[in-house]
């Protein structure tokens, strides 16, 4: 029989302030890359930093500008999550309302308030926050003027902004991974790090350095973390999802160990300290000679994370046969189509033994507690007239996902924190924009041109996460 997971499990929710905030200048908030990036044709171009648009204009739609107005809504969100039975929220802040331009001396008290009443709304109902210091963006004022993480000032105002943070809501936020699926750079560089290129620049060597960057922010983050609170526990955050070969055909199975090295790279440095001598003979075949400041491979040995967490919505698959590679839609990542799996509306691949198989990998790798911290199925969803929708697959999907947790923590021993299922109430989609694109548990009335009424609504899957977090999942 489903024994369950153990008392004391962080069952949750995650979003992320740029897709559910909105109030995108209120409160002396300032712009964000995300508030410049439109929905329709030109996202993608601008997402992955081809198209430069910096500032907002009347022809663009901009989802982020009001997104589902948490903002003003998060009383009545908390709310829900609290009925649900959370214990845990997973929410990021966006740093142009603590520093509207990223670089200013002083932060803003009106931003910090926010967070605060945000906090104390999560506490009243016990649920423990999770933040995310920054999930993709980026003050738009430090691309402008900086070209914003290609630069290694970018390291001082994050530090500036995490001893802010940290100092302030000590007493408040225990949890806190340093940037949002760090492996993203790669991918989708204007949203993961406020990147865009030149005309032969050699871009590969931009991301490694910026991803260098970043990891120096982060391990900075967790020295101050350590000096701030003894309490904080710090984790990093990976887009994760296995790589499968395509055959046995070694070829084929040297070349997924490659792609998931791709990803590993960035938690072996956060998780070790060190880079990997793969990533240093990488370097040295493509001409990637990353820039290092004196003190850097300390800093890196000496503050590693507490904890692992990761999305996990897919397995990849690939193959070293380039006539083979004929790639697929999935989170950003090119991958083959798996013939075992299917698919959702958008091409993302349902793994849930995946799931068991990452999980595993990660922490036979790393030997930390490791976080689920997104997961979900994005899909269309067709309300009654009271907003109430029958989203059985919903169900299916994360059931699935979740017997693939209990495996793996009841048989093969992994120690995992928690779980926050992504997007626990509808909001707007990173990749494409759209509101149709819903993950929640909960409903919100607005579609993809921006209208609607806002109003929240219970779908049937809140009813059955409820009594799976009741049950501690003995109930699935
Ligand atoms: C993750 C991101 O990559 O996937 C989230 O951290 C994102 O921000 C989620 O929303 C789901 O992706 P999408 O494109 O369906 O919103």
């Amino acid at each position: 029989m489903n024994k369950g997971l153990p008392e004391g499990f962080l069952w949750g929710g995650a979003t992320a302030a740029n897709q559910c905030e909105g109030a995108y200048l209120e409160g002396n908030k300032g712009l964000s890359t995300v508030d410049v990036i439109p929905a329709g044709k030109d996202r993608f171009p601008v997402m992955f930093g081809k198209l430069k648009m910096f500032e907002c204009d009347k022809e663009h739609f901009y989802p982020s500008h009001e997104a589902i107005d948490f903002y003003h809504h998060y009383k009545e969100d908390i709310a829900l999550f609290a009925e649900m039975g959370f214990k845990c929220f997973r929410m990021s802040l966006a740093w142009t309302r603590i520093f509207p331009n990223g670089d200013d001396i002083e932060p803003n008290e009106e931003g910090l308030k926010f967070y605060d009443e945000v906090f104390d709304e999560c506490l009243k109902y016990g649920i423990e926050p999770l933040v995310t210091i920054t999930h993709f963006d980026v003050p738009m004022n430090l691309v402008k003027t900086i070209g914003a993480w290609k630069s290694r000032k970018m390291v001082d105002y994050y530090e500036r902004l995490c001893k802010v943070i940290f100092s302030r809501y000590k007493n408040k936020v225990k949890y806190w991974l340093t940037f949002n699926e760090i492996n993203m750079v790669l991918h989708i560089p204007f949203v993961g790090a406020g990147l865009t290129f030149e005309a032969g620049e050699n871009e590969e060597a931009v991301k490694y350095q910026v991803a260098h960057n970043q990891l120096i922010g982060s391990a900075k983050a967790t020295k101050i973390a350590r000096e701030i609170s003894p309490e904080f526990k710090i984790g990093c955050m990976l887009a994760a999802g296995n790589t499968y070969a395509n055959t046995s055909a070694p070829e084929d199975v040297w070349k997924s160990i490659e792609k998931d090295r791709e990803n590993y790279f960035f938690i072996d440095v956060q998780s070790r300290g060190e880079y990997p001598n793969y990533a240093k003979k990488f370097f040295e075949r493509n001409n990637i000679s990353v820039k290092m400041e004196e003190g850097d491979k300390e800093l890196l040995k000496n503050n590693t994370v507490d904890f692992i967490s990761f999305s996990y919505y897919s397995s990849r698959l690939t193959s070293a046969d380039p006539e083979v590679n004929k790639e697929t839609a999935g989170n950003a990542f090119a991958t083959l189509r798996n013939p075992y799996l299917k698919a959702s509306e958008w091409g993302w691949q349902i793994d849930p033994l995946g799931l068991r198989i990452t999980m595993n990998s990660i922490y036979d790798r790393y030997q930390k507690p490791i976080f689920i911290v997104e997961n979900g199925l994005g899909a269309v969803d067709s309300p009654d007239e009271n907003g109430y929708v029958e989203d059985d697959y919903r169900i299916e999907y994360l059931r699935e996902h979740v017997k693939a947790m209990i495996d793996a923590v009841n048989e093969d021993g992994v120690e995992l924190m928690g779980y926050t299922p992504w997007g626990c109430i509808d909001l707007v989609s990173a990749s494409t924009g759209e509101m149709k694109k819903r993950y929640g548990f909960i409903y919100v009335d607005k579609d993809n041109e921006g209208k609607g009424t806002l109003k929240r609504s219970k779908k049937k899957s809140f009813y059955w996460y409820k009594n799976v977090i009741e049950s501690n999942a003995e109930k699935l």
